[in-house]
């Protein structure tokens, strides 16, 4: 990472949940955060990182990287395949596990100028099998294996690429389900042994943390925060 000039990141999905407090936490620690979402955050352009046409105009619009927070998701339904709209299907294909590729690929020639890092999510979801989630799984997983494939292929560029695998965090992706009777907070606290919900400030901290020294010789690792949901009973 350059250490002269204003440290560079984009945070895709900056404009809610997990990638909003990242881009908040950069900030206060002196960073220029591009937020790329397709909901505009501060007059910035928007970006469909399901669409790589959108991805490789907002690279082009960049003068460097160092960091890249791959946070755009989607949940959802909680449909069992069988059930499920395959177009949905397609959809959480095309965000989760396309949209992380769009965007490492997009910024690799910015990311090896400045020997940068990425940060993806994948999620305990991608490990622990839930009803209805299949599509969310199979995405996440394919995060998790994505970011090992990078970190493998990269390393040789001075890339590193890490990815943190949360439990159940308190986000406006996790209330909307709340607030539409889908998941019960209480039932969902119970599922992680700590007996509570991750917070965004959780997540973003050891998210930005894994990026920089003294984490330098880490790379391939999918870590997992999630309350000790993936121990068992
Ligand atoms: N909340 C959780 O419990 C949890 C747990 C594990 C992993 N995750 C993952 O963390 C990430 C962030 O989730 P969150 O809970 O903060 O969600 P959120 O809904 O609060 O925020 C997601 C952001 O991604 C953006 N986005 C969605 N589709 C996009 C697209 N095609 N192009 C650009 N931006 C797009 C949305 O506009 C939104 O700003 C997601 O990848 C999610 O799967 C969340």
């Amino acid at each position: 990472m350059s250490k002269d000039q204003t440290r560079i990141a984009v945070v895709t999905g900056g404009a809610s949940g997990i990638g909003e407090e990242c881009a908040r936490q950069l900030r206060d620690q002196g960073w220029r955060v591009v937020v790329w979402d397709r909901h505009a955050t501060d007059g910035e352009p928007t970006v469909d990182v399901a669409d790589y046409a959108s991805v490789a105009a907002a690279a082009s619009r960049l003068d460097g990287v160092d960091l890249l927070i791959n946070a755009a998701g989607i949940a959802g339904s909680r449909d069992p395949v069988g059930r499920k709209d395959p177009a949905e299907w397609a959809q959480v294909m095309a965000v989760n596990l396309n949209g992380t590729f769009h965007c490492a690929h997009a910024l690799y020639e910015a990311l090896r100028a400045r020997g940068g890092v990425v940060v993806n999510i994948a999620s305990v979801a991608g490990m622990v099998m839930m009803k209805g989630r299949a599509h969310y799984a199979v995405s996440k997983a394919g995060v998790a294996t994505l970011t090992r494939s990078l970190a493998n292929e990269w390393a040789e560029d001075g890339i590193r690429v890490i990815a943190v695998a949360p439990g159940y965090v308190k986000t406006p992706m996790i209330q909307r389900s709340i607030e539409a009777g889908e998941l019960d907070e209480r039932k969902l606290a119970a599922m992680h042994p700590l007996n509570r919900l991750a917070t965004t400030q959780e997540i973003a901290a050891a998210m930005i943390a894994l990026a920089q020294p003294p984490f330098l010789f880490m790379t391939g690792a999918v870590v997992t925060i999630d309350g000790g949901m993936t121990l068992g009973k």
